[in-house]
């Protein structure tokens, strides 16, 4: 693969409270090693990032994936502090901002609650791609394309106990880890 693939990890405590995301991870580093991975958890635990750092992290790639657990129906904290620190106006954006034009933005993430909830008039109210609004403008916003989104429900953290939940979980989250690496190939 000649793209320059960056994935960040948007989870709060990959080592000691994952199970889907890290397994997401793990395999994607088995088969895309190529790529560069950022951790935000382990590298910035204090929310505290080097912005210049993460922006020319950011520079370098021309496939930006974020890599997240649904955490009341948008990215964790930390992610969410990373874009704001890191995506300033003169970098991402305003008439000086243009870093980051042309690069692909594409989601993968992971829900709790099972894709069926995600409807309208569904238990969670909406679909899933509803609650990616906000993310769709940030990439419009930044002059980044769209690349859109690789979901997986059901991956609660309420089953963790079950072995046979678990190995359906497991199961569920290496082919999400597939289709994220079929969704770069076709990029
Ligand atoms: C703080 C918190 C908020 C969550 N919010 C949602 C939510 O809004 N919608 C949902 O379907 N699942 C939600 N969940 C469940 C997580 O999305 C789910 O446990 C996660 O995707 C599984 O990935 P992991 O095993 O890598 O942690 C939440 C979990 C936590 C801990």
């Amino acid at each position: 693969m000649s793209k320059k693939i960056l994935v960040v990890s948007g989870h709060t405590d990959l080592k000691n409270n994952s199970f889907a995301n890290k397994i997401i991870l793990d395999r994607l580093n088995e088969i895309m090693p190529e790529a560069e991975y950022l951790y935000l958890d382990s590298e910035y635990h204090d929310f505290k990032f080097d912005v210049e750092k993460e922006q020319n992290r950011l520079r370098a790639a021309d496939v930006i994936v974020m890599q997240f657990p649904f955490f009341w129906y948008g990215v964790p904290s930390i992610m969410h502090k990373w874009q704001e620190d890191v995506f300033v106006h003169g970098f991402s954006h305003g008439s000086k901002g243009k870093a980051l034009v042309g690069k692909k933005l594409l989601i993968s993430f992971t829900s709790g609650a099972p894709e069926e909830m995600y409807q309208k008039g569904g238990i969670q109210g909406y679909p899933v791609e509803d609650f990616l609004i906000p993310l769709k403008q940030f990439a419009a916003a930044c002059g980044m394309e769209w690349s859109g989104f690789i979901y997986s429900g059901g991956l609660s953290y309420a089953s963790r106990h079950d072995d046979e939940k678990l190995k359906q979980m497991k199961a569920k989250a290496l082919e999400h880890a597939e289709r994220v690496l079929e969704k770069i190939r076709s990029l």
